[in-house]
């Protein structure tokens, strides 16, 4: 989504934007733009459709100089992608804002500033309403930080927005509300970003703003008020991520690497959080085991990846602890009217946890009288961190490709954790307490040895390049794997891909077979084989060209029109960990072959912090 970057500072600080663009250009966006104030107030405003670097080649031939700018990433969402419609946006040549979110009542607040106050909007944005607001307002206003104030109060929507005026071309407002921000602190300059990622080369130091803080920055300081206006602090915490966590450490796609990263990003989430075999107390946040040995139900909540993941934890929590769990989507739970069972843990699962619908899902769960929420999350100064009663932080490290690897697989990790707290909290199950604890040891180790089967599927990967479509089949736990293979492919590759549980085969999709699509089975040594093998003999009946991901020598061969990749024996508890392996390989690979660009494909956002 949208990407914020500022600054105020004694340099010029058009390299300090233009950088932290680039390292936010992963969250996906569609045009680019930049306003500098010099001392005296002059303004130089350019903005370009299209990647980073046509706004950086307009920078290089304008050669604009400023100690103070905004600088922005747009997705759009008002208005079609184009240079008009990039931010920032500004008003009277005096004020210009970047924005990130959805002002909801921009229809209402444009026809009143068009026909009362006499605004000619040069934009479709709903950005452009609240630059012309601020402008409106602050004829009324003293100084500029009590004017978006002001403006703040009438707005209705989610912004997080930083402010330029050349009247006071020394200072930045920043205001934030449903979008995150966070100020970075330095010597004798100061910075603001929507991610912490942006300004690593300059700082390290960062507080991270609260709903409704509207914060005047300058040189010298950093001064907040709160959504009720007063004086107020937010601590400065020294960020621990590396200033070249955002690079790509000679993988040729961020998504390689992330997937290579699997098996240290897991152990790292685990240690200190299984010891000896047990859950440590306080893994999921203090009084986490006390609380959970009440726990009668977990209702898991969730978008995209994240709601795979929940999936698989389904099948671990109803097995091995005995009682019921639901999964839903975010953006349908925040809108139903949902039935609350008693003592209920509610549970978010998400890489960025900024996902508007699941924070929506989370806030709303909070007066539906759940014992309390837990989320498993991966970065630490999110909202969802924020706002959770008990957090399990993910520590998976910055995942910059938009499409989900490693954030999926630590969250498994951490499920298979959680299940086993559960019944520990419950002092049941010993036996799956102990296998789970030695299955989570191994896990490391077993994906490090799945890497193996990277050249296979490169080969394999070619067969991909001219399908239209992809069916992906699993049963059981590797139900949802194939519905994460499925998305994986789809996302980065542009086929269409869907999943299908095995045994619904013959109720519909069945009628799809033909040699154009290809069919994908997730299909480890495990209870549901033999009839997972049933399902691959009708696909095969029918002429499909098959890929059946298998961890037994014995139970499949490779023929024309069947290829087999056998992986190693996967215990059955962390297999759904492993299996994804080479769906994450597969995908990777047929997208390279197609040309996508595999990090930052069409039509999406790493963090979709907008309904
Ligand atoms: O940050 P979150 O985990 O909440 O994000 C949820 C989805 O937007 C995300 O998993 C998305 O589906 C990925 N692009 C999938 O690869």
């Amino acid at each position: 989504m949208c990407g914020i970057v500022g600054a105020v500072a004694e340099r010029p600080i058009t390299e300090i934007l233009i950088e932290g663009l680039k390292r936010l250009e992963y969250r996906g966006y569609d045009s680019a733009g930049v306003a500098l104030l010099d001392a005296s107030g002059a303004i130089s405003c350019i903005k370009r459709e299209g990647k980073v670097e046509s706004l950086v080649q307009a920078v290089k031939d304008q050669s604009p100089t400023g100690t103070t700018g905004i600088a922005h990433t747009r997705w759009a969402t008002h208005g079609v992608p184009s240079e008009r419609n990039a931010h920032p946006h500004q008003s009277g040549n005096r004020f210009s804002v970047v924005h990130n979110g959805i002002i909801e009542n921009h229809q209402e607040l444009r026809d009143s500033l068009t026909a009362d106050d006499g605004y000619v909007f040069s934009s479709d944005t709903d950005t452009e309403v609240i630059v012309h607001l601020i402008h409106k307002l602050s004829a009324d206003y003293p100084d500029l930080r009590s004017t978006v104030f002001a403006a703040t109060q009438k707005l209705v929507g989610a912004y997080g927005m930083v402010v330029s005026d050349s009247e006071s071309p020394s200072e930045l407002v920043v205001a934030r509300s449903g979008s995150p921000l966070v100020i970075g602190y330095g010597l004798g300059e100061h910075f603001v970003a929507s991610d912490q990622l942006a300004l690593l080369p300059v700082t390290r130091r960062f507080a991270v703003l609260e709903e409704g803080d509207v914060a005047q920055i300058t040189k010298e300081a950093v001064n907040i008020i709160d959504a009720t206006g007063e004086p107020v602090r937010r601590s400065i915490e020294e960020s621990d991520i590396t200033a070249d966590a955002g690079g790509k450490a000679g993988y040729k796609h961020y998504m390689l690497k992330e997937i290579f990263e699997q098996p240290e990003a897991i152990r790292r989430t685990l240690q200190d959080r299984l010891i000896e075999g047990k859950v440590a107390d306080n893994a999921f946040g203090n009084g986490s085991l006390k609380l959970f040995k009440n726990i009668k139900h977990v209702q898991i909540v969730a978008c995209g990846t994240s709601y795979n993941a929940g999936m698989v934890a389904r099948y671990w929590i109803e097995q091995h602890v005995g009682i019921s769990c639901s999964v839903e989507i975010a953006s349908e739970f925040r809108y139903r009217e949902s039935f609350v069972h008693k003592d209920s843990l509610l549970v978010t699962l998400s890489q960025s946890g900024e996902t508007a619908d699941t924070l929506a899902a989370l806030r709303l769960a909070k007066s539906l009288g759940y014992s309390a929420s837990l989320t498993i999350c991966n970065v630490e100064t999110s909202s969802l961190v924020r706002e959770s009663d008990l957090v399990y932080l993910m520590k998976a490290g910055p995942e910059i490709g938009v499409a989900s690897t490693k954030a999926f697989t630590v969250q498994l990790a951490a499920l298979l954790l959680l299940s086993k707290a559960l019944c520990e909290a419950k002092k049941i199950n010993q036996d799956f307490c102990a296998e789970s604890a030695q299955a989570l040891t191994s896990l490391p180790a077993q994906m490090e040895r799945a890497f193996s089967l990277e050249q296979p599927i490169k080969e394999l990967a070619e067969q991909f390049a001219d399908k239209q479509h992809a069916l992906f089949l699993g049963r059981g736990d590797q139900y949802p794997v194939a519905m994460e293979g499925a998305l994986k492919l789809k996302e980065i590759s542009y086929i269409h891909a869907e999943a299908y549980a095995a045994g619904e085969l013959k109720h519909g999709p069945l009628a799809l077979i033909d040699a154009e699509m290809p069919v994908v089975v997730v299909a480890p040594d495990n209870d549901l084989l033999d009839k997972l093998k049933s399902n691959i003999a009708e696909v095969r009946a029918r002429g499909s060209v098959m890929y059946v991901f298998a961890d037994s020598d014995d139970q499949f061969e490779s023929e024309p029109g069947l290829d087999v990749v056998n992986m190693a024996h996967a215990n059955h508890l962390i297999a759904p960990i492993l299996f994804i392996i080479p769906l994450q390989f597969l995908s990777y690979y047929v997208a390279l072959v197609k040309g996508t660009d595999v990090d930052q494909p069409r039509n999406l956002a790493k963090s979709v912090t907008v309904e």
